[in-house]
């Protein structure tokens, strides 16, 4: 990202309102509303080497913990191209663009895993929410190749920035705006869309405690690297219908 776009600095040096129609990336809102920088971190395996945008296993769910140290988010590399400049609108109504996927292929998204219904995510202990495979059927859309949160069966385009294609669900699921760099390794740089990230810190204090040493500890910003392992090693049981 070019840094010489960055137009005032909030809540001490890590968090940055940007005007997004600058950034260089490949996601960014119409208005600028909805998009908020946070520190770069490289995404990197379990064992701290950079994960390479190319060898990302196709429709495979990974999580990393981003922006925040317990906000847990969807890494896929999906089987074709997404689309391009789609209009989104939080549940208040706000405007805004994603732009598409990155990589060489524009097939590569992520996504907040924090379900914009009731808040579902991936914990430690479980996963009710994670991308469904074109082969594999789900309850909750006529198609699969979506993500799909089983709580309440609310289904997001995986392809269109999270759109909301079926459920409960009244907004997209935030958007982590990703950027490729020349060596393939792949960097989250920010957050697009309306997030739930305050109203999680407030709804699962117990669990933040449980997993993450309480709420200092949970609510550290992600900084350098951000650890990328699959669902299935994320979470010791998923639920999928
Ligand atoms: S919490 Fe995800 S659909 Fe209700």
């Amino acid at each position: 990202m070019d840094r010489r776009n960055f137009l005032k600095v909030i809540a001490g040096a890590t968090v940055i309102a940007v005007n997004p129609s600058l950034i260089k990336g490949t996601l960014y809102a119409a208005d600028g509303t909805l998009y908020q920088a946070y520190e770069k971190a490289q995404l990197v395996d379990g064992a701290g080497k950079p994960i390479k945008a190319t060898t990302l296993e196709k429709e495979v769910t990974y999580i990393f913990n981003y922006p925040y140290a317990s906000t847990p988010c969807m890494l896929i590399n999906l089987p074709n191209s997404t689309n391009k400049d789609v209009d989104l609108s939080s549940e208040n109504g706000e405007k805004y663009i994603w732009k598409s996927g990155v990589g060489k292929e524009r097939t590569v998204v992520a996504y907040s895993a924090i379900c914009a219904h009731q808040l579902t995510h991936p914990t430690p202990a479980d996963s009710f929410i994670a991308y469904v495979p074109l082969a594999k059927k789900t309850m909750a859309y006529e198609k699969s190749g979506v993500i799909v949160c089983s709580s309440h069966l609310s289904a997001y385009d995986a392809a269109a920035g999270a759109k909301v294609l079926g459920g409960a669900a009244t907004q997209p699921l935030a958007s982590v705006v990703l950027e490729v760099a020349s060596d393939d390794t792949i960097w989250a740089v920010g957050v697009l869309g309306s997030d739930k990230f305050q109203d999680y810190f407030k709804s699962f204090k117990p669990e933040l405690k449980q997993f993450y040493n309480g709420p200092a500890e949970a609510k550290k910003l992600v900084s350098i690297s951000a650890k990328t392992v699959k669902l299935t090693e994320f979470s010791k049981e998923l639920i999928q219908y």
